[in-house]
């Protein structure tokens, strides 16, 4: 078995949700190339491909020291004959013509451009890159039919592009607390996603509400939303409704991993000088974002008390660790995970739990916390 520097010996586990992986780690100059060709397979609808390579580079993030020759891979799980060639090739040349050639292609430039645009997935990039279009600034410049997201994603590209600090994750939070508590006191608000990983920067802030009282929390979204639009917070806002049946007979077989919490997908509004000296500022009205005003992308999540645990884990993510827990859950162990329910076929009933602790027992796991899951 593979040996680390001092000798030891590395048991690599196959699944992502097996391993601890921390946000900081050794091999950088690998896995940012590997997650250069995942997220081209995505852009050319390869999810199999994708996933391939991703697990690749998650399987070098765990390891505790600078991969130098291909020795170093000699019993680590995941790595196919496509992504050791493209190791070999860094590892030997310094880079992979193939890596090389994908990040400069225009079709990967334009699809990297367009899906950027908040509102916009790979189907309509790819229909819009055959018309001829390459950037935002083509979508305004033809005129084209763009709903209200994707306006929205036009219109603020540029802040979105930016990353949210952690500072301005704060800031949000206690927007969001002031709008929970006063229109339904005694919720419970947390960080998600990144940040609750220990991420600095984010692409937006995502929050889980809930209220200890089961049935407390049913249309609070709507409330908070009001909250919020009075307030001049929101510069978009697309707020879904909860969906979310239990069956008897298990969870339904469904095409989609998303979930049915009532949820909303937003741009908050935030005056730059108050994002620098850390005091929300929330007296303007209006959607305009001028020079003065931070656009930031903030999803907020409500989940029924019950189903808290498995909101916490599916919302926590990577999305990478995620799906190899709901794998590890289906091929191992018989059940099906999501962010409402663990269902055990075996003897067909739900498993419940106050905790992610709970959860990863159940599935026995050993526990990661939130800042290994950085697969
Ligand atoms: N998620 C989800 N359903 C969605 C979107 C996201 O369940 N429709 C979950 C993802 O699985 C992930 C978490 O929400 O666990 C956060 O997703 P996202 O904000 O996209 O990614 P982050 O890990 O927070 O990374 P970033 O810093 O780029 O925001
Ligand atoms: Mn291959
Ligand atoms: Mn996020
Ligand atoms: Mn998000």
């Amino acid at each position: 078995p593979e040996l680390n520097g001092d000798g030891a010996e590395i048991l690599m586990k196959s699944y992502a949700c097996q391993r601890r992986t921390p946000l900081k780690h050794h091999n950088a100059f690998l896995t940012e190339a590997l997650e250069i060709l995942a997220q081209n397979a995505e852009f050319n609808d390869n999810e199999g491909r994708s996933v391939a390579f991703r697990r690749a580079a998650s399987v070098l993030k765990a390891l505790p020291h600078r991969v130098k020759s291909m020795e170093d891979l000699r019993c680590l799980p995941c790595l196919g004959d496509h992504s050791q060639r493209v190791i070999k090739e860094i590892l030997e040349d310094g880079s992979s013509r193939e890596v090389e050639s994908t990040r400069q292609s225009e079709q990967f430039q334009a699809m990297k451009a367009l899906t950027g645009v908040f509102g916009v997935g790979v189907r309509t990039a790819d229909r819009w890159i055959r018309e001829g279009l390459r950037t935002p600034d083509d979508l305004i410049r033809t005129g084209q039919q763009l709903n209200r997201a994707q306006q929205a994603g036009v219109q603020y590209y540029s802040e979105l592009q930016r990353a949210v600090t952690r500072a301005e994750a704060e800031l949000i939070m206690a927007i969001v607390e002031a709008a929970v508590n006063s229109v339904l006191p005694g919720c419970q608000i947390q960080l998600m996603g990144g940040f609750r990983r220990g991420k600095e920067v984010g692409h937006d802030v995502d929050f889980l509400i809930t209220h200890p009282e089961e049935g407390k929390e049913e249309g609070l979204m709507s409330k908070i939303i009001s909250w919020l639009e009075e307030q001049g917070v929101l510069l978009y806002q697309k707020t879904t409704r909860n969906s979310y049946v239990e069956r008897l007979d298990g969870p339904a077989r469904s095409a989609s991993n998303m979930d049915r919490f009532e949820r909303c997908f937003s741009i908050f509004k935030l005056h730059s000088s108050a994002s620098r000296s850390g005091s929300a500022s929330t007296s303007e009205s209006g959607s305009a974002c001028d020079s003065g005003c931070r656009a930031v992308r903030v999803d907020l999540v409500v989940s029924p008390f019950s189903q808290f645990a498995f909101a916490t884990l599916g919302w926590t993510g990577s999305k990478l660790f995620e799906r190899e827990l709901r794998r590890w859950a289906g091929q191992e162990k018989q059940m099906t995970l999501s962010s409402h329910t663990l269902y055990d076929s075996k003897q067909n009933l739900y498993l419940r739990a106050q905790t992610e602790e709970e959860i990863f027992a159940h599935l026995g796991l050993e526990f990661i916390p939130p800042s290994e899951r950085n697969a």
